[in-house]
């Protein structure tokens, strides 16, 4: 069995394929393009790939004998569902590993906004530092606070247990009903207006879909208090970034804090110029841990694929129901 792989992963990830698999591995450390990815696939029968590699049409259909898809990342935006599914291919991604990590990042931007975090670092640094001040870089309490969760999956799930010590009233936006947050934390289910509204801290935790695209619009940071706070670790095209910056630069807001950007990894000029958002380079799932897992999840998905399996983590799934039954 022969798998391409994107961009070097952590090495347990590696060496399980290995065990089983000629790998041919990207020796750069950068993203490909996207003629190198097809380059790559050619006689391949698996392909681990990244978040930030676009595997469209073109790419899937490089390949005629292409047989798995394993994605290191939880969302799946970035490949072509429909077309791999239509060619009978599964393709799988890494939940679970990372959610509890993701969710620790959400809550870091927070309080790094809410208590001003990177711009206190810069200014001890700078040497501004004069002494205690009554008015020096004051910024807002979370405990007690309303905290709004779009998005109740697993990530937003976790996000909002762990608001728990902070006892705080929690609201959540989805389609269907969590009852874990609601029994542990007496969450209230919303529609996204009333929580935007009502909520002192947003965090969004949904996949980036047509129907999540620019959700997070003028009219929607208009909706929120002055002194709320809007954190994105889950994808930048979820915020019309534009409307951000107005929304950060005229106040409506108190700030923000972001790993995900709309033009990845390109990051506009003027969100940078900006003191009142933190900015993360989506390190979500970044930590030794959980990158790990996500490459031995990864890897055990793909051996699975490749042998016919049901990878575990598939997120096609109808592909084995379609599979003819002659
Ligand atoms: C990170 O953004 C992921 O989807 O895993
Ligand atoms: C993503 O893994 C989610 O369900 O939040």
């Amino acid at each position: 069995m022969k798998i391409f792989i994107t961009r070097k992963i952590p090495q347990p990830g590696l060496d399980l394929l290995k065990k089983e698999c000629t790998i041919d591995l990207n020796p750069h450390d950068r993203v490909l393009t996207k003629d190198e990815i097809i380059k790559g696939i050619k006689g391949k029968d698996g392909l681990l790939c990244l978040l930030t590699d676009q595997i469209d049409k073109d790419v899937i259909n490089a390949e005629p004998n292409l047989k798995m898809i394993a994605s290191y990342a939880v969302g799946y935006d970035n490949i072509d569902i429909v077309t791999a599914t239509n060619r009978g291919i599964p393709v799988s991604n890494t939940p679970d590993v990372l959610t509890e990590t993701t969710a620790e990042l959400a809550w870091t931007l927070l309080f790094s906004i809410a208590r001003n975090i990177v711009e206190g670092d810069a200014f001890v640094r700078e040497g501004k530092f004069k002494g205690w001040a009554p008015m020096l870089m004051l910024g807002q309490d979370v405990s007690h606070k309303t905290l709004g969760v779009v998005g109740a999956g697993r990530i937003g799930t976790a996000f909002a247990l762990k608001s728990k010590g902070f006892e705080m009233n929690v609201l959540y936006s989805d389609e269907r009903r969590n009852e874990r947050i609601e029994r542990d934390l007496g969450a209230r289910q919303v529609a996204l207006s009333t929580l935007l509204k009502d909520s002192d801290f947003v965090s969004l935790h949904i996949p980036l879909m047509s129907a999540t695209h620019h959700l997070i619009d003028e009219k929607e940071l208009r909706m929120m208090k002055k002194t709320a706070i809007l954190i994105n670790t889950a994808r930048g095209p979820i915020i019309r970034e534009t409307a951000l910056i107005k929304a950060l630069k005229e106040h409506w807001i108190f700030g923000a804090g972001l790993d995900v950007y709309e033009k990845e990894p390109e990051v506009s000029e003027e969100l940078k110029s900006l003191k009142n958002v933190v900015l993360q380079p989506h390190t979500g799932s970044g930590t030794f841990e959980t990158r790990t897992k996500m490459a031995l999840m990864a890897a055990e998905n793909m051996l699975i694929g490749l042998k016919g399996g049901i990878p575990p983590n598939c997120v096609n799934r109808e592909v084995f129901l379609k599979k003819p039954t002659t």
